[in-house]
């Protein structure tokens, strides 16, 4: 069994810092296979997030991250078959009926998703999107609705936030579309911000601002947060903790500053090298922090 979740080093300084804490996501044995995929996309993952926990998820594509994430949330396709336990605050999420999970979701647990436009609705708004989001865990009248959902946007960076809320997802970019998700994400306040891939696809300034955005908010909330991004440049600058994934396990886990400056495992050092290498070739990339 390659999944190490608690193995070797000590986890990050946010984790030493909890103390004895009991964990707010703690994950046993979690397995995950679409359909008769003779592999399983998740296979026999283990490991916990105290609160306040900052932990990056990195790996190749197809290593299960999404997947791992979409579990998390019980949010996969219904080909999917899931075995292994999933505790929120104690709570074993698997055996919840589905109003019960949605009660937890945006609330306790909020993701924000790895393709924006596939996870809005198309012929809505996105203030009107941002606003059912709010109204199903608030009841809040219209005006507060509103002025809730233009605050969001002005907080996620979106200026024009009276415009932008009555537009339709096509009409804004895919960096503004990014910033939606988080503003999304982060409506009810959720004590666990999982968030896949928040900066790919967006060119390396808004990915700063992104980064800076999420750093912010995560800090001023204390919210914990799992990080999943092949960038490991990103995660050095957000995350305390990095877990590893690899074929659908957890190949290494560890404090930031030791895995990607020491990392153990063959496949960590390979993607350790390829970011250098970028970072080396692309002056100005977040990559450099890796070094
Ligand atoms: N809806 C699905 N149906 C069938 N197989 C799927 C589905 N979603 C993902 N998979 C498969 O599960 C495996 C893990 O995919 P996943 O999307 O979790 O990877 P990932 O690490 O998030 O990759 P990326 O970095 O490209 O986002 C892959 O082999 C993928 O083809
Ligand atoms: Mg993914």
């Amino acid at each position: 069994m390659a999944s190490t979740p608690e193995s070797g080093r000590a986890t990050g300084g946010a984790a030493r810092a909890a103390g004895e804490q009991d964990p707010l996501l703690d994950i046993e044995g979690l397995t995950v296979r679409y359909g008769r995929a003779q592999r399983p996309a998740v296979n026999d993952v283990s490991f916990s997030l105290r609160p306040g926990d900052r932990v990056g998820l990195v790996g190749e594509s197809g290593s299960g991250k999404s997947t791992l994430a979409a579990a998390v949330l019980r949010l996969l396709p219904a080909s999917a078959s899931v075995t292994g336990r999933v505790d929120l605050d104690g709570r074993d999420l698997t055996h919840l009926k589905p109003s019960e999970l949605r009660a937890l979701r945006s609330t306790r647990m909020s993701r924000v998703p790895q393709d924006p436009l596939g996870n809005l609705n198309p012929v809505f708004t996105v203030g009107r999107q941002m606003s059912d989001v709010l109204s199903a865990h608030r009841s809040l009248g219209r005006k507060e609705r509103t002025a809730t959902v233009e605050e969001a946007l002005r907080r996620v960076g979106i200026g024009d936030a009276e415009v932008k809320r009555r537009s339709y997802p096509h009409e804004l970019s895919g960096g503004m579309r990014q910033r939606v998700m988080i503003a999304m994400a982060l409506l009810n306040h959720p004590d666990l911000l999982i968030a896949d891939e928040p900066t790919t696809a967006l060119d390396v300034t808004v990915q700063a601002q992104v980064v800076e955005l999420l750093r912010e908010r995560v800090a001023e909330a204390g919210m914990t947060l799992l990080l999943i991004s092949h960038d490991i440049g990103v995660v050095a600058e957000l995350c305390t903790t990095v877990m590893v994934m690899y074929e659908g396990q957890i190949v290494e886990k560890g404090a930031a500053s030791e895995v990607l400056t020491r990392p153990t495992h063959p496949y960590t050092r390979s993607l350790i090298a390829a970011a250098r290498g970028r970072a080396s070739g692309v002056g100005d990339s977040p990559s450099e922090m890796v070094t």
